[in-house]
């Protein structure tokens, strides 16, 4: 008896492991929660889910799961994002992506950064000023890109590819909003002006939750897509990064250190209006889905302000 009570504790234990899906929400009583996400049969989108066991604690310290169950009314970014000190994001890492856009295979990944003020919710709007609008005959050029996002949890600095996975909390999917006019064709010359074309507030969604290591142990397995107003546009997989995660957690940590709460935007795969013959840009009003196997979906639109 014992012994059972011991294993139904150990069973117990292990479930309330197994099941995180870190989210942040806005509850029908108004106040804000992070909780677990409790997903809907047949999905494994917790921007579907429409309640979550409360967390209380720290996700990014000591935390407790509790039986508490709270409906959610919206579900914000993962992470508050002036708890993301640094959103770092990698250009040019999936074979396919760079031969659309007439890129080599670096040799090193690319690093790029946003400001913290780009990250946005799941479902809020992209805003678009008046900078980043077609003017006279510069004509906007809105772009989208589907990213698998690392979340560190542990300091990193000088860690090892086989070290990596120790310091991440989990995975989410992010869109990496992108205005090729400004990243390239106004971009400083020789080189492109990523932060110019990349970094403009509200232009890194990110959610619907983080999916801990735990449930995601292999992150180079996962389906990733974007469909705009419903249309698949992107859709791969992880598998065909260049660098993968443990090696870009690795790499960016040889003299710079990772906070807990940083985010990593990992790059995307092919499929983008970049280098296309025909480009649709993205325009008022048009809708992106940003999509990620075992983790969710993102659902934007483009909102000119
Ligand atoms: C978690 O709690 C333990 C015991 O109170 C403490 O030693 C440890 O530093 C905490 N960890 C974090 C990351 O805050
Ligand atoms: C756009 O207009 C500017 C200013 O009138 C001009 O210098 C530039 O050559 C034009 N570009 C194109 C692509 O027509
Ligand atoms: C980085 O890690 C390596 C291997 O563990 C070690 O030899 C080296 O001294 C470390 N460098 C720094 C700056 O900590
Ligand atoms: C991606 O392609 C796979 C295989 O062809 C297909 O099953 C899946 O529905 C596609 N995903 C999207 C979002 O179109």
């Amino acid at each position: 008896m014992r012994v059972a009570t011991r294993f139904l504790l150990f069973c117990a234990l292990s479930l309330a492991v197994e099941a995180q899906r870190f989210v942040r929400f806005i509850s029908t009583d108004g106040h804000e929660y992070t909780g677990d996400a409790i997903l809907r049969a047949g999905t494994f989108d917790a921007s579907k889910s429409t309640s979550a066991r409360v967390i209380v604690g720290d996700i990014l310290g000591n935390f407790t799961i509790t039986k508490q169950v709270k409906p959610i009314r919206k579900l914000l970014s993962p992470l508050p994002n002036e708890r993301v000190r640094t959103v770092r994001c990698v250009g040019f890492n999936y074979v396919a992506h760079n031969g659309e856009a007439g890129q080599p295979i670096p040799g090193w990944p690319i690093l790029f950064f946003k400001p913290f003020t780009a990250l946005n919710t799941p479902s809020d709007p992209i805003p678009v000023t008046a900078g980043y609008q077609t003017q006279g005959n510069f004509t906007s050029t809105m772009d989208y890109e589907t990213e698998l996002v690392i979340v560190i949890k542990k300091k990193a600095f000088n860690i090892s590819d086989d070290e990596a996975l120790d310091h991440v909390l989990g995975f989410s999917v992010g869109h990496d909003v992108s205005h090729r006019g400004w990243q390239v064709d106004r971009g400083g010359q020789p080189q492109p002006q990523f932060s110019m074309g990349k970094g403009a507030d509200g232009w890194a969604p990110w959610g619907p939750a983080i999916v801990s290591t735990n449930i995601i142990p292999d992150p180079q397995t996962l389906n990733i897509w974007t469909k705009v107003n419903g249309v698949t546009m992107q859709n791969d997989t992880t598998a065909n990064m260049i660098f993968g995660v443990k090696h870009l957690v690795s790499f960016f940590s040889m003299g710079i250190t990772l906070l807990p709460g940083d985010v990593i935007f990992t790059g995307t795969p092919a499929g983008v209006n970049l280098g296309k013959a025909n480009p649709v840009w993205l325009t008022d009003g048009d809708v992106v889905e940003v999509g990620l196997e075992n983790v969710g979906t993102c659902t934007n639109m483009i909102k000119y302000v």
